[in-house]
Order: C-alpha cells, then structure tokens, then sequence
C-alpha cells in the first residue's frame, strides 16, 4: 500500500549486527536524528525509507527481514561509501562545521569529483524509492546532509508530492560555503530549494542557508523555511532512566567515582563534539585550581564514530591518549582523574547523567546537542552544565547554562570550576529550568509541526 508519510534518511532507527550463529541482531541506530525520529514510532503509520549501511543490514535486506514502517535501500557497497564518507561526511559535514582549517584542507580533485557522482546516485536511489512508494499528494520528510539533493530530483519524479527537508545539523555561512566548487555549492542549494518547506533547529542556520541561497542563486525562490527546536523526549528518558539496568550501572559508576564530585560528557567521538579540548579544559582545571585533585572525575563517554575515515580513527586515537596522559599526570593510588569508556552503552549513559555534577557539552559547533537537553531532564539532583555558545541548544539553554566560547580552553576550565562551586539550591533551579526549555518541543511534536506547517505550506 502506498504511504502517505514518509521519511528519508541515512540511517534508521534500527541496524543489524550479525551473530556468531548466524543469526541477525536488531539494535536502535544512534545519533540526534535517530533520536529524534525514532519517538514517532510505527504508530503514525509513516514508512521510514533508510540505507543499509553494514554487512548485518545487507543481510538482513538480503533476508527480507525488516520491521514494520522501515524500508532499507541496498545501495551498492561502494556508491555508499564514496556519497557517505567521502561527501556526506567528510565535505558537507566539515563544510557546516566549520571543521576545515590548515592543515585540515579540503581537497577538489578528480577523487572528490567520483565521489560527488556517487553522492548524486545515492541520493537518486532514495528520490526513486521514494516516488515509488509514495502515494498521491503524500508528505515526504527528507532529513540531513546526506539527501541534500534528493528533494529536487523528487520534485521532478513526483510534482504532487509535498516535499520537507530538516537538516539536524548547523549550516554554513556564505562564506565558508562558498569553498565548495561554484557548480556543487549551486547544485546543493537547487536541491535543497526543490523542497516545499526547510526546517532547521535553530534560526542561525536558517538564516544562514537564506544567506547561502541570497549569495548563489539570488533568493530562496517559493521555498518556505522554518524553525524546530527538537527538544528531548522527557516522558520516554525518565521512564527509560529509571530501569534496574541503568541503577546497575548507577552502582558500578558510584563505585569508580566514590564521594567525588563528576564532570560527566557523552558524545560520539567526532571533531565538532570537542572532546580534545575539554580534556585540556579538565587538565587545566586541575592545574589551576588545584583544590579539585582527588575532589572530581571527569567520566567521559566517547563512543566511536565513523571509523572508517582516518581523520576520525586520529581524534578517537588522541582522546584515549590524552585521558592516559592525564591519569599518567595527576592519578594517585586511590584517585583516577579521568574514567573514559568508548563502548556505546545507552544504559550507562542514562546512569551517567543521573548523577552527573556538572554536563559538559562544548561542541566547535552543533546543530542541536541533545545530550544538553537530556540530563538536566535526566538528573537526579540537578546538574550544572557547561555548554558551548555555539551548540544549537544555547539558544534554548543559555540562560541558565554557564555558557562558554568552546575555543578558549582557559575559559572552559574556569567554567568547569564555577560550575562544580555552585550551590546545591542554585543548581538545583536551574537545572529545574534546563529541563523545562529542553522539553518544550518533545520530538512527537515537533514531527507534527512540521508535518503541519508542510501542509500549510502545500495547501
Ligand atoms: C548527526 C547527523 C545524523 C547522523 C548522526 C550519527 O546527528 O545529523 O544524520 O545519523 O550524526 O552519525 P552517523 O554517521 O553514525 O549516522
């Protein structure tokens, strides 16, 4: 039956892991859109079109094994290799996050120009799979940087679909966009523009992609934009939090950190999350203000991510050297500064931020960081937390966040310090105020939002 919902994305909600036995283990995809997405659930009767994106999930395509609401695209190995890692990932992703700096160039040669044709085939597969499985006039979600040119090639399969786009990260200014090739930086703009309606989670990158769209073609033509600030989802984490796998870890957890007080971080382990730099903030902290040595532990999670780029195996690398390097540095017998884990663990991430002191969250830049919003929402006692100005979440939380410039390692580790001096009463409200700004848009509700601008704007 054909939809009359559907989402696109890169990754799904689910993906398999093949088992020793054979047999196929589904497990919840990770990231910020997933997150987002995954509340609407199969109830809504929206067909989720995704990737394959490992052997597992080939297998399982294979197989004819899927959940219900979920399509997985088999795009060629190696046409999805160059669309996500070499232009999704490596490019785009850089380009938004202002990543690229000497000696970090990006590089337009013959290599990128074979990728940036696989990235336009990646995206006509999903356009094609699309128009086939939608029904007359149905709405169509497009999510994120991957599919940036599949709402223009829809638009020309299928003209009586009603097409949105939401980008879940940040966009680049003009000028930074601009050091895309003058044909590329265009055709991603075009492609873009050939949705009805864009949404962003913040108006900064709205009003940035205007700004690309003014520079380049002169406007944004008929396309609407829009603003959602997806918020954390506060009836699913506190239910979730609470479970007796999570009081486990809980306990586990105490154990290591004892009375001390816990500067706790979770990210993927990704340039624009600035994991290096919070470590140094931490190591300065304990230079400078010395009165914290065996008094706190920096319990940092940072779970691998798109390992198959070298440039990610390298920060992955420096982060565990580094956290060695400071134990190495400061630890004593009874006293381990820094408690890192790169096994992705939802469970003890939930433990983590019940009884965090302090969240530390300093992206160079970030769409939305729904870690910020979560553990406030989260916390058992209220948690201080010290957030980059350049997160999307700032304009949310900044108030109540101490907010800092994620560059300046010597204004991180004296937010750190104000962070972990403030009073049990102070903290408290604030973080009481953090979960309230953090739960105003629940991701139900901001699908539905923009499910009904689309139709407004369609109407
Ligand atoms: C960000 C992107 C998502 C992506 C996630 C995880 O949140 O906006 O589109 O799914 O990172 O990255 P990965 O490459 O593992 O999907």
């Amino acid at each position: 039956m054909a939809a009359q919902i559907l989402v696109a994305s890169n990754r799904g909600p689910i993906s398999y892991t093949p088992r020793d036995d054979g047999s196929l283990e589904a497990r919840r995809g990770g990231g910020g859109l997933v997150s987002g997405l995954s509340a609407i659930g199969p109830d809504a009767g929206a067909l989720w079109v995704c990737s394959a994106l490992g052997e597992g999930d080939r297998e399982a395509v294979r197989r004819g094994i899927s959940e219900p609401g979920v399509r997985m695209l088999d795009i060629d190995a190696e046409t999805h290799a160059a669309a996500y890692n070499g232009v999704a990932n490596s490019v785009l992703w850089f380009v938004h996050h202002l990543l690229y700096q000497t000696p970090l160039e990006p590089v337009f040669d013959a290599e990128f120009r074979r990728q940036w044709e696989a990235y336009r085939a990646y995206n006509r597969a999903f356009a094609e799979a699309l128009a086939a499985e939608a029904a007359e006039g149905a709405a169509v979600l497009i999510q994120d940087y991957h599919l940036t040119l599949a709402p223009g090639m829809l638009r020309e399969l299928r003209p009586d679909l009603r097409i949105g786009h939401f980008s879940h990260t940040p966009w680049a200014p003009a000028d930074y966009f601009r050091m895309l090739p003058d044909d590329v930086a265009e055709e991603l703009l075009r492609g873009m523009l050939g949705a009805d309606r864009l949404g962003f989670l913040t108006r900064r990158w709205a009003d940035a992609f205007a700004g690309c769209c003014e520079r380049l073609l002169g406007g944004t033509g008929s396309t609407e934009i829009g603003v959602h600030g997806l918020g954390a989802d506060a009836e699913f984490l506190r239910e979730r939090s609470r479970r007796p796998d999570v009081d486990e870890r809980m306990a586990a957890l105490r154990e290591q950190i004892g009375d001390r007080k816990a500067i706790v971080r979770v990210d993927r382990t990704e340039l624009s999350k600035n994991i290096v730099r919070g470590l140094h903030a931490y190591r300065t902290l304990l230079a400078e203000y010395p009165q914290w040595r065996g008094e706190v532990v920096h319990v940092a999670f940072a779970y691998p991510s798109r390992q198959d780029l070298a440039v990610y195996r390298e920060y992955t690398a420096e982060v565990a050297r580094l956290a060695e390097e400071i134990n190495t540095e400061y630890g004593t017998d009874d006293w381990t500064p820094v408690v890192l884990h790169v096994k992705d663990d939802f469970a003890r991430s939930l433990a983590a931020y019940r009884l965090a002191d302090v969240a530390l969250v300093n992206p160079i830049r970030d769409g939305m960081n729904l870690v910020a919003k979560e553990v406030p929402v989260v916390s058992d006692e209220g948690c201080a937390l010290v957030l980059s100005r350049e997160a999307g979440a700032y304009e949310e939380l900044g108030e109540d966040a101490v907010t800092v410039n994620p560059y300046d390692i010597t204004a991180t580790a004296a937010a750190l310090h104000e962070a972990l001096s403030m009073p049990p009463a102070e903290r408290a409200e604030r973080s009481k105020r953090l979960a309230a700004a953090a739960t105003a848009l629940p991701p139900a509700r901001w699908f539905l939002d923009q499910l009904e601008a689309l139709r407004a704007a369609t109407a």
